[in-house]
């Protein structure tokens, strides 16, 4: 067992500073064993705690780090940057070179505005297909996760499509009751929705690579439908590419699949490890926003240049020849061992994957929506993230979250890290 007493003790101090003692919940290690590790450092594919325990990284801050941690191109765009400020509340050379560098490299964004975190860049894609349709309602999908905002934070009542039922104290029933949740891949409900409030649908929003409650990949041709069904009902396609956004291809789902979105979101990749959030589409959809247009929305530190250096110095990486491929094969590498052992073992799990995204699942069927997660399954996921702790392997401390692979996983990472989940689901199964 790793000692964890320095990161324990800092963990009690923080429960006097904040609720939980983490910023943010899922940071709290709730659904897995033992205190929450303090992270004291990173570089490349590793990082250490206070205790000094090493680890391989596969959280990568939750997906933003795919050049890996302490990148030396990044930091020298940060400390280059920051020697003339930090921030100036007026338009900087950097924001223009963020854009151009999205724009001239990604057919569906035309104009984009830069925000602070995913969380408020669907909070204004929200506002803009408002404003641009004059309608009011949202539509989305029961597994999708869309950051904290109030009338998102829904989920599906009882019954294929019902108004939402917010998941958190705070959120008047009102707000929740703007959002329709239907379950992913039943065309069958979302055209009942459809016909039924067809004047009053402002967009239909979704996560085209659902990764935040497990990874619920869907098929294209459903990505498909919907473009189809926005197209008939007159509302807006907003794909929530928070986490697949430069991830899944530079283009991310929507050039992956090949469907236009008339919004997409942008997080996490797109500000390199600085907190940066994005929204965009057409000339036509985004002169709705402010100053051009009458959709308000604004930012003291939006488009800050230090985040924006990091940011470009990421995306200039990824637009590398052969970036993706590199990180698809590393996954490949990573998972495949893992999946014979599960097949000769036949233990009741699989791993589902796309590009450098990898979630391991307790089924042994594809998963392909919220209600087959099976909860009592997570305590298998509880004892691994124990088990590979011990063995120098960090995952996110949930069974709903996804891993990452970065470009900085050598290969001697992805097979120290295969052979550790391999020894640890020996253990988790009793094989
Ligand atoms: C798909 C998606 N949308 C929005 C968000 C919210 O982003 P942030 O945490 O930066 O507010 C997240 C965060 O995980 C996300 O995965």
């Amino acid at each position: 067992m790793i000692s964890r007493a320095e990161s324990a003790k800092l963990y009690d101090e923080a429960k006097h500073y904040f609720p939980g003692g983490v910023n943010s919940p899922v940071r709290a290690f709730r659904s897995v064993e033992g205190t929450p590790l303090f992270i004291k450092k990173g570089k490349g594919a590793r990082i250490w705690d206070a205790d000094g325990n090493e680890f391989i990284d596969f959280c990568c801050s939750w997906g933003p780090l795919i050049l890996g941690h302490a990148h030396e191109g990044i930091l020298e765009a940060i400390r280059s940057t920051i020697d003339n400020g930090t921030s100036f509340g007026a338009p900087s050379l950097q924001e223009n070179e963020l854009a151009k560098l999205i724009i001239n490299n990604h057919r569906h964004i035309q104009k984009i505005r830069f925000v602070s975190s995913g969380t408020e860049a669907v909070m204004s894609a929200i506002r803009l297909a408002r404003g641009a349709t004059g309608k009011n309602k949202i539509i989305k999908f029961e597994g999708c996760y869309h950051g904290h905002v109030d009338a998102l934070l829904v989920k599906a009542g009882s019954g294929l499509a019902t108004f939402g039922v917010s998941t958190s104290a705070g959120i008047p029933e009102s707000f929740a009751a703007e959002t329709i949740v239907v379950p992913l891949n039943e065309p069958f409900a979302l055209e009942q929705v459809l016909e039924e409030h067809h004047n009053d649908i402002a967009a239909i929003i979704i996560e085209p690579i659902p990764a935040n409650n497990g990874l619920l990949l869907q098929n294209k041709s459903f990505l498909q439908y919907l473009r189809t069904k926005c197209d008939e009902f007159d509302c807006l396609l907003i794909f929530d590419e928070v986490i697949s956004g430069f991830r899944a291809g530079f283009e991310g789902a929507a050039g992956k699949y090949d469907v236009r979105p008339d919004i997409i979101t942008f997080g996490k990749i797109i500000g390199g490890g600085m907190p940066v959030g994005a929204f965009g589409g057409s000339h036509e959809i985004m002169s709705n926003i402010s100053p051009d247009g009458q959709v308000y929305q604004a930012g003291t530190l939006s488009g800050n240049p230090v985040a924006m250096a990091a940011g470009r110095a990421t995306l200039e990486a990824c637009l590398t020849p052969g970036f993706y491929d590199r990180l698809a094969q590393k996954t490949d590498r990573l998972i495949k061992p893992i999946q014979d052992f599960v097949k000769a073992n036949e233990l009741p799990m699989r791993i589902q994957s796309i590009d450098s995204i990898f979630w391991l699942a307790f089924s042994h069927k594809r998963v392909m929506t919220a209600d087959h997660i099976d909860a009592d399954k997570m305590v298998n996921f509880k004892k691994l993230h124990a088990e590979l702790l011990n063995r120098g392997v960090y995952v996110g401390p949930s069974g709903y979250e996804v891993g990452f692979v970065s470009e900085a996983h050598t290969e001697e990472d992805i097979d120290m890290a295969s052979s550790a989940m391999v020894e640890a689901l020996k253990v988790v199964f009793n094989k």
